[in-house]
């Protein structure tokens, strides 16, 4: 029974992004001869001010129209460009997780309820809600104990028993994509539904975004220039959430920081650091991090808010990322690569050396670019395409930090357009690898330069036979200068190929929803 009525919502689903003409600005093209039949109907149905959208805002009011639910799937997809391709992807990445806000007093019985408390206890003031989104709005208020102001974050009433119903839609539909698209099972629908109820559980229990707030606070206590709010427990349940009033600007406003006469260069230095030892030292770092959830402080530290969504990396992922950010600033590609074995990501029967190579192709351009234009993100970004080249299995937990990265170097850069994201990130990167990789001064030497780092090398016994191969690898590459061999030319053309055959069945599918939905109708 349930069954029958997650393909209704999913057909309601269809009809909906046909509306609003999602589906009939996705390209033609891919799409077998019935497809392209449904799309063409589903142009019929189309608004008529759809058309002058374009598609990111078309999927944003879509998926707005049809719930919370369905903009937490549209945010998280907009995280899998691995599930619905790089296009989609960029265009969820643009959705505005704004809403109508609900009424203060439906805000009041939900945190009455939660803590078991009258508000006139509690709080001598609680404004109107100051900001609203799809699973919580927010409040200012004056908590009466010590008439200190405090943010209170408020859970959307409702909002889980609706996301537990529309979580069965999406599970019908992953179901079916792996029952009958055998192309997508590689994707692994089902366990991406999977993740995506996990992050979504934690968004909306407010003491799970109180716990994080509270891990950072501790992990950021004696570190300069970062912090977040200070969590009150005892004003805290699961639908709601109060904190430390943040005062300052806001990050998206940037006159707004240089008014206030904050030192921009400064500021874009900490932001990196701060974002770079969260994640290698801490392995705990905030994975939301736009500019509307930061604040300038006025005495010019930044205080991050909206800890719905953290990410974590292991020690292993930790090493893993600092080698390749070392490896890439050293040239060293052979290690690079082999990182990506040892760390057992990359399956053995792969050639070291091939693969080395592929990497050398993204990292010898970005050398001869100045310090000033080279993005750490687009580095990730282009490595994660070529890894899966080579079979690479997908890190959920790196792709999620590949992409705050890219979200928290835009920032960096806003505040300071000559920004140089290589400099900003020694300090922090250079430390941990000094501290957890190796013996200490090895690594220094080698920043000095590769031969003197190689040399260096051969002094140490245990590091001689890797540096060997390490110096005949180099020679070898620089007499032979970058060539993709025949293997790696073929395997570039497979995974293109599998990559477009994907898109053309997400396309296929959504079509076909579509189509279903005005069939029904
Ligand atoms: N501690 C705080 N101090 C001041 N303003 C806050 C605080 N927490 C949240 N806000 C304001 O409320 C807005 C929404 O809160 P946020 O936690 O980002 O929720 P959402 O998940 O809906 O984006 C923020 O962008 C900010 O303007
Ligand atoms: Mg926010």
């Amino acid at each position: 029974m349930s069954t029958v009525s997650s393909l209704f919502s999913l057909m309601h689903a269809g009809y909906v992004l046909a509306r609003e003409g999602v589906i009939s600005a996705l390209p033609s093209d891919p799409l077998p001869p019935p497809a392209r039949f449904m799309k063409k109907m589903a142009g019929t149905i189309r608004r008529r001010q759809a058309t002058e959208r374009k598609q990111s805002e078309r999927l944003s009011i879509a998926l707005n129209r049809l719930g919370p639910s369905w903009v937490k799937l549209g945010q998280f997809l907009a995280t899998r460009p691995d599930v619905v391709g790089s296009e989609i992807a960029r265009d969820l990445e643009l959705l505005q997780d704004r809403m109508e806000p609900f009424p203060r007093d439906a805000a009041i019985s939900q945190i009455e309820e939660s803590l078991g408390r009258k508000i006139d206890d509690i709080f001598t003031e609680f404004s109107e809600p100051v900001a609203a989104a799809s699973v919580a709005q927010v409040h200012r208020a004056r908590r009466r104990s010590d008439g200190v102001d405090v943010a209170v974050k408020v859970i959307r009433p409702g909002v889980r028993s609706r996301f537990h119903h529309d979580l069965d839609t999406f599970y019908t539909a992953a179901r079916l994509q792996e029952k009958y698209i055998p192309a997508s099972r590689r994707l692994r629908p089902v366990a991406v539904a999977d993740t995506l109820a996990q992050s979504a559980k934690i968004e909306m229990d407010l003491r799970l975004e109180a716990a994080a707030f509270s891990e950072m606070g501790e992990n950021t206590a004696d570190d300069p220039g970062f912090r977040v709010p200070h969590v009150d427990w005892e004003l805290s349940g699961r639908d709601c959430l109060t904190m430390d009033w943040v005062d300052g600007v806001k990050m998206n406003n940037i006159d707004g920081i240089r008014a206030a006469g904050h030192d921009m260069v400064r500021l874009s230095q900490n932001l990196i650091q701060s974002f770079l030892r969260h994640t290698l030292r801490d392995g705990f770092f905030h994975a939301d991090m736009h500019p509307g959830n930061l604040f300038v402080a006025p005495n010019g530290d930044i205080v991050a808010v909206d800890l719905g969504i953290a990410g974590r990396l292991g020690k292993k992922e930790r090493r893993f990322l600092a080698e390749i950010l070392y490896g890439f600033i050293t040239r060293d590609y052979l290690r690079v690569a082999e990182v990506h074995f040892e760390a057992g990501y990359v399956p053995r029967h792969h050639d070291v050396a091939s693969f080395a190579q592929a990497i050398r192709a993204i990292g010898e351009p970005i050398h001869g670019q100045s310090a000033e234009t080279i993005s750490m993100a687009k580095l990730l970004t282009l490595l994660f395409e070529v890894t899966e080249l080579f079979d690479m299995e997908t890190r959920p937990e790196l792709l999620l930090l590949q992409k705050t990265m890219v979200v928290v170097e835009g920032v960096a850069r806003t505040l300071d357009p000559h920004f140089n994201m290589w400099k900003t990130s020694e300090p922090v990167v250079g430390t941990w690898i000094r501290e957890n990789l190796g013996p200490a001064g090895f690594i220094s030497d080698a920043r000095e330069g590769l031969h003197a780092g190689l040399s260096l090398m051969r002094q140490l016994p245990e590091l001689s036979a890797r540096t060997q191969k390490l110096s005949e690898e180099m020679a070898a590459m620089s007499e032979n200068g970058l060539r993709l061999d025949d293997h790696t030319v073929e395997r570039i053309g497979k995974a293109e190929a599998r990559h477009s055959r994907w898109g053309h069945i997400a396309l296929w599918v959504i079509a076909a929803l579509g189509a279903i939905a005005l069939f029904i109708r």
